[in-house]
């Protein structure tokens, strides 16, 4: 395990994943009944962007610090949350924030040290489970909730060449065990044959009701590089297609450089 999500966070791939997971978290919370998170691939719950390994990358200048720096309303509820929390927070520590009294947070890390640190962000609050737990092992174990609603966030780390294959068996087999879960999994840009060949499979899955929400910096023409992210929603909430769409424009209007190619996509892969 060499991924260390601190050398990235605060970046735009981050930026994108979190904007939309604040959206998405809202959206449940619309329904008074509690509902259910299991944030799969959770890493450290936060991260101080001025210490290193942050502060040696700089990853986060361009991503939430020009965000920060260029403010607009579709992005202002992710971006007061950034705000409100200090540190830049991970995905758990996003979710911590918008859970009411009754909805539930697990989360599952499998490296040590994130594990323990994440351990001990959430050590007061009952309404969190930490678990040094392998992720597709938790789909099956952790599915389905008994809150009967709920989000799951798939968010691997891609260090190994199986990952897209992996994320499709992991979603189909946490929508078998919660058919009427969000599932949002994260996927990155790279190689354009890579990610269609990853949209074929889910799209032949026999998963009903997809759609994808893609953010480009350039054209993916150098696989060396990371080109853009897309985020994989299973049973998105209601008008989550016109609201992606928003964010991921006004991300694009703040972060792009203005690269050939650089685009927003927001696509519907299976019908409801
Ligand atoms: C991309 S990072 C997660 C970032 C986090 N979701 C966020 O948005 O703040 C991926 C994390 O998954 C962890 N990880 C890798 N393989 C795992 C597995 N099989 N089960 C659980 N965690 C795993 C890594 O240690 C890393 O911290």
């Amino acid at each position: 395990m060499n991924y260390r999500h601190a050398f990235h966070a605060g970046n735009f791939a981050d930026c994108m994943k979190h904007a939309l997971l604040v959206w998405l978290i809202e959206a449940m919370a619309r329904k008074p009944s509690p509902f259910f998170v299991l944030d799969t691939h959770a890493g450290a719950g936060h991260y101080d962007l001025d210490a290193v390994p942050a502060a040696r990358t700089r990853e986060a200048d361009g991503g939430i610090l020009r965000l920060l720096a260029a403010p607009s309303d579709p992005l202002a509820a992710y971006l007061s949350l950034v705000r409100r929390l200090g540190l830049y927070p991970g995905s758990p520590s996003i979710i911590e924030a918008l859970l009411r009294p009754d909805d539930r947070l697990a989360c599952c890390e499998l490296h040590p040290e994130d594990a323990a640190e994440l351990r001990q962000l959430f050590a007061r609050n009952p309404a969190i489970a930490v678990h040094r737990r392998d992720a597709w092992e938790a789909l099956r174990g952790l599915l389905p909730p008994s809150q009967k609603r709920g989000l799951v966030l798939i968010d691997p780390p891609f260090e190994n060449p199986d990952e897209f294959t992996r994320l499709t068996e992991g979603l189909k087999l946490g929508h078998s065990r919660f058919r009427t879960g969000v599932f949002a999994a994260w996927y990155p840009i790279k190689r354009l044959a890579q990610v269609r060949q990853f949209l074929t499979s889910m799209r032949k899955s026999g998963i009903s009701d997809i759609v994808t929400a893609e953010f480009l910096l350039r054209e993916p023409l150098d696989p060396t590089r990371l080109n853009g992210c897309g985020l994989l929603v299973v049973n998105p909430p209601y008008q989550f297609e016109t609201a992606a769409l928003s964010i991921l424009t006004a991300l694009l209007d703040a972060i792009g450089t203005g690269e050939h190619g650089q685009s927003v996509t927001v696509t519907r892969l299976a019908d409801e």
